[in-house]
């Protein structure tokens, strides 16, 4: 048994060149607003006064710089990867050409944690946006089909029932699981008037709001620990850069989009990288205006950023950021969701996943099957998970990833010193290692019982992999065949 046996990166450079199933259609524009889409959501319009307040008071601003820190090496990592293999498997199909099969697994498996995980959040986040909207606009819901299964709500009469399931969640995972097999232009164009529409919302409120500052709101700017680790001081910044990590996550489903770019070797990098920088940029921008404009002690509301504007005097705009909020998180929700469907197309083609949801649709020239599976498994655990849990598990799961790309550069370097990839990671030996040590850093600091749910998760992969995967896998296929 070699559960470390590798495909070779000529032989997948072949494949990516040969195979023109999907379609070719975006350019380093789409890639850069597919990374804005899949970043900018429920992190910067929700987490940034959670964090504020519970952990890092005005200090969020370094809790996004650390976690845009670790950011930033995996995504020189990644480019380096995504212009070098470009492949729809991502993270996975490199694993498979450094590390060897079961890593390629273990990536790939853990990736749902990320897509498909993160779209979860992410559409139960959407929900809760919608519902607040709905009301504020005098249109009710049944409180019962408005969140997870179970969770206790009080109905009109004052009664308390157990809920169904949450309703919004599952149709607008239904309408983006259309979209995306519908067509990937059409999809990339949808997402572009997204983000444009989010965007122009926080640029909105960066110039609305900043003349509102209260320089006194920023001291002090750590508040002192309360005794508690995690509760301000300088492990409530450490802490913090945990949770607004969540933030952050998405550029990498960019690289998911290499066999569907025209360029990938050149186009990758610009959009793993540009998309990065721009939200850097815009998110210490936003939680310092927030953090200068509301005392930190009250931003531990669920709409943070409107009230924020609110208090600087722009009252139109809370309306404002909260469409521009629901709007914002579909655009997640359909990148994660892209991003989730080609893993598994990728994984389906190498045999570790059964092969007949490989097919791409003649018509609309998308990876259909593997699209609406993925569309069903989101829509089901939106229906009745909560936001909480999904959370952390998404950020669990791809911290692990980057961990693995990293540490997969560096043996890309070693094995292959031949490979002269468009891109280069700069400073490997540093970015690298500190790419893995950062990410492993704000593992650390996430709650125990997210471990257990990602150790769980693990363990049913490595069973299936050792049941299905190894037997059915293209290498173990090619094998026997010789
Ligand atoms: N970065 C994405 C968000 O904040 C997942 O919603």
């Amino acid at each position: 048994m070699n559960v470390f046996r590798r495909r070779t990166v000529a032989d997948l450079q072949a494949e990516a060149d040969q195979d023109k199933r999907l379609n070719r259609v975006l350019g380093p524009v789409n890639l850069t607003m597919l990374g804005v889409g899949a970043i900018v959501g429920t992190g910067i319009f929700v987490l940034t006064g959670t964090v504020a307040a519970q952990n890092a008071g005005p200090a969020v601003v370094l809790s996004f710089v650390l976690a845009g820190l670790a950011s930033v090496f995996a995504a020189l990592c990644y480019s380096e990867f995504a212009s070098l293999v470009p492949m729809s498997g991502s993270a996975y199909t490199y694993g498979y050409a450094t590390l060897g099969e079961i890593f390629a697994w273990i990536i790939g498996w853990d990736l749902v944690l990320e897509y498909a995980v993160g779209a979860i959040t992410v559409a139960i986040g959407w929900s809760g946006y919608m519902v607040s909207f709905l009301n504020s606009v005098g249109i009710h819901l049944p409180p019962e089909l408005c969140v997870a299964h179970g969770q206790l709500v009080t109905l009109a009469d004052g009664t308390q029932v157990k809920a169904l399931f949450n309703l919004p969640a599952v149709i607008i995972v239904g309408l983006v699981t259309t979209l995306l097999v519908v067509g990937v232009k059409e999809s990339a164009q949808f997402n572009n008037v997204i983000v444009i529409i989010k965007l122009a919302v926080v640029v909105l409120f960066i110039v609305g709001a900043i003349s509102a500052v209260n320089t006194a709101n920023w001291h002090p700017f750590i508040p002192a620990n309360t005794g508690q680790w995690g509760q301000f001081g300088f492990s409530g910044v450490l802490a913090g850069a945990g949770v607004v990590f969540f933030a952050y996550i998405g550029f990498d489903a960019v690289s998911t989009a290499a066999q569907e770019a025209r360029n990938p070797q050149r186009d990758m990098p610009i959009g793993i990288i540009g998309s990065l920088f721009l939200c850097t940029i815009l998110y210490i921008l936003v939680s310092a205006i927030a953090t200068g404009v509301v005392p930190y002690q009250q931003l531990d509301v669920p709409d943070p950023i409107a009230k924020a504007a609110d208090m600087a005097g722009m009252k139109w705009m809370s309306l404002l950021i909260k469409l521009g909020a629901i709007a914002g998180l579909s655009s997640v929700i359909l990148v994660m969701m892209f991003g989730q469907s080609r893993v598994f197309w990728a994984m389906s083609r190498d045999g570790l996943l059964p092969a007949f949801i490989h097919h791409v649709h003649p018509r609309f020239r998308t990876p259909w099957l593997t699209t609406i599976s993925t569309g069903v498994f989101v829509a089901f655990f939106s229906a009745v998970f909560t936001v909480r849990e999904a959370g952390s598990l998404c950020s669990i799961g791809t911290l692990l990833a980057f961990v693995i790309v990293c540490v997969g550069i560096l043996a890309l370097r070693i094995r292959h010193p031949e490979l002269k990839p468009r891109f280069r990671t700069p400073a490997v030996w540093f970015v690298a290692p500190m790419g893995a040590i950062t990410a492993m850093v704000l593992m650390a600091a996430l709650p125990w019982k997210t471990w257990e749910r990602l150790l769980v998760w693990m363990a049913i992969g490595l069973v299936l992999y050792f049941t299905y995967g190894y037997r059915n896998s293209r290498l173990s296929v090619e094998r026997v065949k010789d």
